[in-house]
């Protein structure tokens, strides 16, 4: 059987009031499990008065008698330094401490003298600290040690006569957590018992019948097993009472912001009229240490930027929301660039300066709004009956958009949220919300739908499928008509953050590693606008105005610095699309479509597009590359020409000035010499580029022409191959 036993074979453990009640029943286990124990016990009476080595004598006695070893110490914890020395003395070494020992002066407050309360404090609080201080430089030159401090249910709830007790009892936890932080990095794990049992401290409070059920040995073996080698709790308050156990955590509501912006100040009247807020625990939760709530609060002092704390929400009716939404000019470019629109493409410089002829709005950009009022509402929080849905566990699951009446680059809106239907998806809540957004004269703008995933929160019984939810649509089984490229840069979220979703998912690497991801991770809502973007470009000549409508479902997450891959199939005035990730292979927007007004391809849609060059997309990667990492590219040494052609004719030029390093559409510029020239198809070079093509083997079979130092052109292929890995 002993196989099987949790052992303290070789272990000493020292537990301090272990004369009677619940210490003694600790040390006589800890010994029947092989420990070596010293008990430590005053011998004085319940009100800390007298003191005697009887009561310890006994014990140590009766676990001889058993066949234990145990060592009597009559020191008062006060002295805590001696308690571990006699440890020391008797074993030379010190592996477990329980802090135990305790009195009781209990007085209603008025009553209570400095004695009473100095002497409670002295051995319950100070009496702890002096042990562990004495122990704690032992534990940490061995790399391991246990303690446990005894805490009371009279100290986490308050109870009525004890206030010296429970302030004591209380400020154990408060111990428990710092030792259970600095320990940690030794193996040194410290936890809080809160015991109710039978002894006499509490013959005269606990009710006579069920005082006979609380049996401090009931309590024991919880404690043994904190303190065994094999558990890696720490840090925690485990009550138990009666073979009971459960572990006592605090919680922190979601709170509420009580002003505008960062500018403005807090008034009382704010407070009051946000307190149901402040107090709302639907949504509470744990915070595992103080970097998450020192993150908490970053988190909501971000909301308060500019652009987010202009907004204020109010309540219409139990079910529905009303959310005003200011932008202006600034805000519409910064969401362009936040996007990718870019100057160096002619046709988008009307997203990014306000005095252009045309300057007109991206479409995505009216998602912000809907997302602003969804962060603002407190309709989440209780969507689904009788679970609490924790904001931080919520996945964008898909987005649907339509535009009603006419964009303006500048204005109030007024969008109104509700819940149309929550589906139950067993391993989560699928919410989904209805924004319906109106002019200042009560004009309906746009509508926007939202479909978040609550993870953790479905299993309540509601109904799988809705009918709300417009649904995706399946891409056709075609290849697509036109596929684009776009290079996210490693501040894109960084950038488009500043459109209002403020989620420090997307810029704090702390909580990004929290949630499992290897850096922050892109919007969605950001990779949906970088493909729209591209969409405008090859379908509707970017006219903005002829967007009606856009769906998207989200699948997996995209990191700034990756390549995004937007593959476009037209069916009459739908374009579906569907982006994924080039490095990756992954897809990460599924099912998704524009619909159109009327389809306009421009030329340089079709230029870009498949149907056009598929090569521009991969020297545009070339340049990024060789920015990044231009000692590399000068390495090859040499300057090339390269002729794209299609259907035999050459249609383009690049050239790779590699001793500069720099490249450029078109022929090498006056007094650069071109060392080797390529000619290949504009299909042949993506085959390439992508590894589907073996250069040498394209080269044999006449597909690759090259003139000139051929030499230099193998220099230059490895470094094609691993730098261009689309
Ligand atoms: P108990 O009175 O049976 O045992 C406490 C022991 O501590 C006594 O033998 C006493 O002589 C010893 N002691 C007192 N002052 C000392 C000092 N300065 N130095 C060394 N030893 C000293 O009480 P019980 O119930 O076993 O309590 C053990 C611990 O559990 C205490 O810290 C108490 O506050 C705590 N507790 C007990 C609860 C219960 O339901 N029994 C409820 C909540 C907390």
């Amino acid at each position: 059987m002993s196989g099987d036993q949790l052992r303290f074979d070789g272990r000493v453990v020292v537990v301090t009031g272990a004369g009677a009640g619940l210490g003694r029943t600790y040390a006589l286990l800890f010994a029947s499990r092989g420990a070596k124990v010293v008990v430590n016990d005053l011998g004085g009476g319940r009100h800390g008065d007298g003191k005697s080595s009887k009561a310890a004598d006994d014990v140590v006695a009766e676990i001889k008698k058993a066949g234990g070893t145990a060592v009597a110490d009559y020191n008062s914890v006060v002295e805590g330094e001696k308690v571990i020395q006699t440890a020391l003395d008797n074993f030379g070494r010190v592996d477990v401490l329980i802090n135990n020992a305790g009195i009781l002066r209990d007085k209603s407050f008025a009553r209570i003298s400095d004695q009473d309360w100095d002497l409670i404090q002295a051995v319950h609080l100070k009496g702890a600290f002096k042990t562990s201080q004495a122990a704690f430089p032992i534990f940490k030159k061995q790399n391991y040690g246990r303690i446990i401090n005894t805490t009371s249910n009279s100290g986490i709830y308050g109870n009525f006569g004890q206030a010296n007790y429970s302030a004591a009892k209380a400020g154990l936890i408060g111990l428990t957590n710092t030792l259970a932080i600095e320990g940690s990095r030794n193996n040194i794990h410290c936890n809080c018992i809160a015991p109710t049992a039978a002894s006499r401290l509490t013959e005269d409070i606990l009710p006579p019948d069920i005082y006979n059920e609380l049996k401090p040995e009931l309590i024991a073996p919880v404690v043994a097993y904190l303190c065994h080698e094999s558990c890696t709790e720490n840090g925690s308050v485990i009550d138990s009472a009666a073979g009971w156990a459960g572990k006592v955590q605090t919680f922190r509501s979601s709170g509420a912001l009580l002003r505008g912006s960062m500018s403005a100040g807090v008034t009382i009247e704010n407070v009051r009229d946000n307190w149901s807020k402040v107090v709302e625990m639907g949504g509470a939760k744990h915070l595992s240490n103080i970097q998450e709530c020192t993150l908490e609060l970053m988190n909501s002092l971000e909301k308060l930027r500019e652009g987010i704390g202009s907004k204020s929400t109010s309540q219409d009716s139990s079910s529905d929301e009303t959310e005003t939404f200011t932008y202006e000019e600034k805000d519409l470019i910064l969401y362009a660039l936040g996007v990718g629109a870019s100057v160096t493409t002619e046709e988008e410089l009307k997203f990014l300066y306000e005095n252009h002829e045309s300057f007109s709005p991206l479409p995505g950009y009216f998602v912000c709004p809907a997302l602003t009022a969804l962060y603002m509402s407190r309709l989440t929080t209780s969507a689904v009956p009788g679970k609490e849905i924790s904001l931080e566990r919520i996945l964008h699951g898909e987005q649907y958009l339509e535009i009603v009446g006419d964009l303006k680059s500048s204005g109030t809106l007024h969008s109104k949220l509700s819940i149309s239907e929550v589906l139950d998806k067993g391993s989560g809540a699928l919410i989904v919300y209805q924004v319906d957004t109106y002019d200042e004269e009560g004009k309906l703008l746009f509508k926007n739908q939202i479909a978040s995933f609550a993870v953790g929160s479905g299993n309540f019984g509601g109904p799988r499928t809705g009918t709300k939810l417009v649904p995706t649509a399946a891409k056709p089984t075609r290849n697509p008509d036109v596929s684009l490229q776009y290079k996210t840069s490693d501040d894109q979220a960084a950038l488009y953050r500043l459109s209002g979703d403020f989620n420090p998912l997307h810029i704090d690497p702390n909580l990004s590693a929290l949630g499992g991801y290897e850096k922050p991770i892109l919007h969605g809502l950001c990779s949906f606008g970088i493909s729209t973007r591209l969409i405008m470009g090859a379908f509707a000549n970017y006219d903005t105005s002829l967007v009606k409508a856009i769906k998207c479902r989200f699948v997996k997450p995209v990191l700034p610095g990756q390549t995004l891959k937007v593959e476009m199939w037209r069916d009459g005035n739908r374009i579906h699309f569907e982006t994924s990730v080039v490095e990756t292979g992954q897809v990460c927007i599924a099912g998704a479509y524009v619909d159109l007004k009327e389809v306009k391809p421009s030329i340089r849609g079709n230029k870009m597009s498949g149907a056009g060059l598929e090569s521009d997309a991969i020297f545009q990667f070339i340049i990024d590359k060789v920015k990044e990492t231009p000692e590399k590219a000068k390495s090859v040494n040499g300057v090339f020409l390269y002729n794209i052609t299609k259907d035999g004719k050459v249609v383009k030029q690049w050239t790779m000035d590699l001793k500069k390093p720099i490249v450029y559409e078109g022929p090498a510029k006056a007094g650069t010499t071109v060392q080797t020239t390529v000619t290949v198809s504009d299909a042949d070079f993506v085959q390439m580029a992508t590894g589907k093509l073996n250069p040498q083997a394209a080269f044999m079979k006449g597909k690759l022409k090259v003139t000139g130092n051929v030499m230099l052109a193998q220099k230059l292929g490895p470094l094609l191959q691993t730098e261009a890995k689309l």
